[in-house]
């Protein structure tokens, strides 16, 4: 079943069923104030923090679903009949309101025709300003004169998130909302700075401020008291709960079509002022929807691809690009799943994260990578959780208020007991993709701050190179009883808790940033380091050979009292992807082993929906294995198909030159060809989805939690650099695809440090890996250099 469709042209999602199963949301926002908002103007914004500086409102989890929001009501003054701009709230028979809703790059618009009127509301943060503009559209396509009344809603928070959800006896009197001259302004009186305002470009007709007043005590958003009678009541108070809601009576000749602009900002009465003056001119408007059109033009321009599978061109040149780019800017803190109680840096998705899009958001990239440096201790590993403020030179000061704002103290810095054993590897292939990507050599010589150190007050810095130095010595370091590197709290798998046992994916892992870092050494010409860690490496790909090999595949760990995870006489979780899919993906394996283990991936682990995390499931919880065991069978780390690995194996297929396997597995996750089998999947089909229940689950085929998921970032990076094998080396541009021998060819336009490559790869033999031929504007070469920024040139490559 079907409830919208891809837009590719405008880069749109476009819902035109409205009554989803479940959210499906978006992003507003690329600087400092963001929104995330669902299919029905459901949602919330805030203000640099969803957990201290929250602006509206949410009720996660609630009933009814995703709650409060942005929301227009119309009235229609001579029969009392009156309905929202979005489905929701007030939810009016589908057959009789056709409501449409499209999901656009950093906007969404709500669409919708009922009783001879049109309405749009878009949803959009310009950059440069912290406002959220709901811009409407209303027009009478009737044939008679209709006299309508427009009402506004949204509710304010308390800010921090603590303070919106418990101890009312001091919440409920912490914040006033007031009225004057068009402007609404709500104070959280407890702050210095506690400011957010809502205006519009006209003078209302009506107002309120306090919620309850607007909804009616027994009300709720589906069925406000004062739309209902037609006029608010001009309510306004220190202390109890706030609403933005200004009323404007509108009268429209048939054909006839008006615009309104809706303003809720960050800031005092004043700024709101200075920003109703400068949107109530509609060209400023409409400069600002241009000025983040041409935002992720010049984005997605960076690579633009013309594949034969129509899946992968939708995402890649649209939404994977967004969903990795969303990931970056707000790590894993803002949805409607993670609602602001847990904010901050998660160091190995960031890590991850900043790895996949250096070349779209190289200075965001950059950022992430700098402040999880700044978040590595010297032992070698990585804050596990962090706000990177801690670690700033110039801590800011927190409120004078209750919303304490976080600082760093030594609390902060958690021993080893609950430092994850891969946290901080990922971050040295982030690093040297980063400079492989921009070419900007001088970035190993920077120096930067420790966590520990800095905390300590001492003045201790070492260069960024250092730090990769000390991530690869700490793994190095932390060995179990046969030489694979210890479990710890967790590796990528969290309830994987071994402790003292062994993680094979981590060895692998181990395995491939002293590969990556190597390449680095080698570059700046340090040759003590060169030998020093290619031994390393090479010894820790013989203990990997030696002790992780069983039978069909690799096995997963052992547990510290020498068990062996994952192994032939294992009945439950007895074939695992992440190990498997590392093994080749790091280099490690030898191509028999490795040729075997991806067999096993595609034989035990494959499904239609992607590759399942295990198998069997776990149903006897094992306190040596770990918090895995008591998942419910078929759920998350519990054999669902966890995304975030998907693309592990996919790109293992290509290191192999299994292009069609990597095709196999990719088209199984990608969520657009899902876009059909809603009933199933349920969730978005632009987003990846942290996972999809198993096989061994009533809901098997189901999706939950999208954008915030490292499958977004890995898909695209796996997609680009393996499938279709387009990745910047330090100095040329590699193209080296992998894909299914029925590719005849495909084309990628790939800006590469400020040059064009228009790239054309032909696969006349059918191959699926393999380069006989590359021709650069018509010439012969051995390889695709680095260009003068600004230069286009014609790239041919022939397969074979
Ligand atoms: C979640 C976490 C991520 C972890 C994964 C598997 O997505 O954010 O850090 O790797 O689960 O446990």
């Amino acid at each position: 079943m079907q409830y919208g469709h891809f837009d590719d042209e405008h880069k749109e999602y476009v819902i035109d069923r409205v009554d989803l199963p479940t959210s499906w949301t978006n992003y507003l926002g690329v600087e400092d104030m963001a929104a995330v908002i669902n299919h029905t103007a459901g949602g919330y914004t805030f203000y640099k923090s969803p957990e201290y500086h929250r602006i509206s409102r949410f009720r996660g989890n609630s009933v009814p679903m995703d709650r409060p929001g942005f929301y227009l009501y119309f009235r229609d003054n001579e029969n009392s009949d009156y309905w929202s701009a979005s489905w929701q709230p007030v939810g009016k028979d589908l057959s009789k309101a056709k409501y449409v809703t499209r999901h656009g790059l950093s906007y969404t618009v709500y669409e919708c025709d009922y009783e001879g009127i049109h309405s749009e509301q878009k949803m959009f943060i310009p950059r440069g300003e912290n406002v959220l503009l709901w811009d409407l559209k209303l027009k009478n396509t009737g044939n008679k004169v209709r006299d309508l009344s427009i009402f506004s809603y949204l509710e304010f928070s308390f800010h921090h998130i603590m303070i919106d959800n418990q101890n009312y006896q001091m919440s409920l009197y912490c914040a006033g909302g007031s009225y004057k001259d068009g402007i609404i302004e709500e104070d959280l009186y407890y702050e210095e700075d506690g400011y957010q305002y809502f205006t519009a470009n006209f003078e209302p007709d009506g107002f309120d401020c306090v919620r309850d007043k607007f909804l009616g005590t027994y009300n709720t958003e589906t069925n406000p008291q004062a739309v209902i009678k037609g006029e608010c009541s001009g309510s306004e108070e220190k202390g109890m709960n706030h609403c933005g809601s200004l009323m404007k009576k509108v009268s429209l000749a048939p054909g006839e079509e008006k615009r309104f602009i809706f303003m809720l900002g960050e800031g005092r009465r004043e700024e709101g002022v200075r920003v109703r003056a400068k949107y109530s001119d509609l060209s400023v408007v409409d400069a600002a929807y241009a000025d983040m059109a041409a935002y992720w033009k010049d984005k997605c321009d960076k690579m633009v691809i013309d594949t034969p599978s129509e899946g992968m061109n939708s995402l890649i040149n649209t939404w994977t690009l967004y969903q990795s780019e969303i990931n970056v800017m707000f790590s894993r803190f803002a949805s409607f799943i993670e609602v602001g109680g847990r904010v901050g840096l998660g160091y190995r998705d960031t890590a991850q994260d900043a790895m996949t899009i250096p070349h779209s958001n190289p200075d965001k990239c950059k950022e992430r990578i700098e402040q999880l440096l700044k978040g590595l201790t010297t032992y070698g590993y990585g804050l596990h959780l962090f706000q990177p403020e801690w670690f700033e030179e110039e801590e800011k000061k927190p409120f004078d208020s209750p919303t304490v704002v976080p600082r760093a103290d030594k609390s902060v810095i958690h021993g080893l007991d609950d430092a994850c054993s891969d946290d901080a590897l990922w971050l040295v292939s982030s690093v040297v993709g980063y400079i492989k990507e921009t070419g900007d050599l001088s970035f190993a010589d920077k120096m930067l701050t420790y966590a520990d150190t800095y905390v300590d007050g001492k003045d201790f810095k070492e260069s960024v190179y250092d730090h990769l130095k000390r991530i690869l010595d700490f793994s190095a370091e932390q060995v179990g009883a046969s030489g694979i590197c210890k479990g710890l709290r967790a590796d990528w798998n969290d309830c994987l808790n071994l402790g003292g046992g062994e993680s094979a994916m981590v060895s692998f892992l181990h395995y491939w940033a002293l590969s990556n870092f190597i390449t680095l050494a080698e570059k700046l010409g340090r040759k003590e380091d060169v030998t020093k860690y290619s031994e390393i490496a090479e010894k820790v790909k013989a203990v990997c050979n030696d002790k992780l090999w069983d039978e069909e595949w690799f096995i997963r760990g052992v547990t510290k009292s020498g068990r062996k995870i994952g192994c032939h006489e294992d009945v439950e979780g007895r074939v695992h992807l992440e190990s498997n899919s590392w093994a080749v993906l790091s280099g490690a394996a030898d191509a028999d082993h490795g040729m075997k283990a991806l067999e096993a991936i595609d034989k035990y682990l494959y499904t239609p929906y992607g590759i399942l995390l295990n198998q069997p499931a776990y149903t006897k919880p094992d306190s040596e294995i770990g918090f895995v065991t008591r998942v419910y069978p078929g759920l998350k780390e519990n054999a669902a198909i966890f995304s975030h690995p998907n693309p592990w194996a996919q790109a293992a297929a290509c290191v192999l030159g299994r292009g069609d396997l990597a095709m196999k597995f990719y088209d199984a996750l990608c969520p657009y060809y899902q876009n059909d089998k809603i009933e199933i999947r349920e969730s978005e089909p632009y987003s990846y989805c942290q996972f999809i229940a198993g096989r061994d689950h009533s809901a098997y085929g189901r999706a939950r939690h999208p954008f915030m998921t490292g499958s977004g970032g890995w898909s695209y990076y796996t997609a680009t650099a393996y499938i279709l094998g387009v990745r910047p080396d330090y100095d040329r541009l590699v193209i080296d695809p992998c894909v299914p021998s029925t590719w005849k060819e495909f084309k990628v336009n790939r800006v590469f440090r400020g040059a064009e490559y228009v790239i054309h790869v032909l696969n006349p033999e059918g191959v699926m890996k393999g380069v006989k031929e590359i021709k650069v504007d018509g010439k012969l070469c051995e390889n695709v250099p680095v260009f003068e920024k600004g230069t286009r040139h014609e790239v041919e490559i022939i397969m074979g």
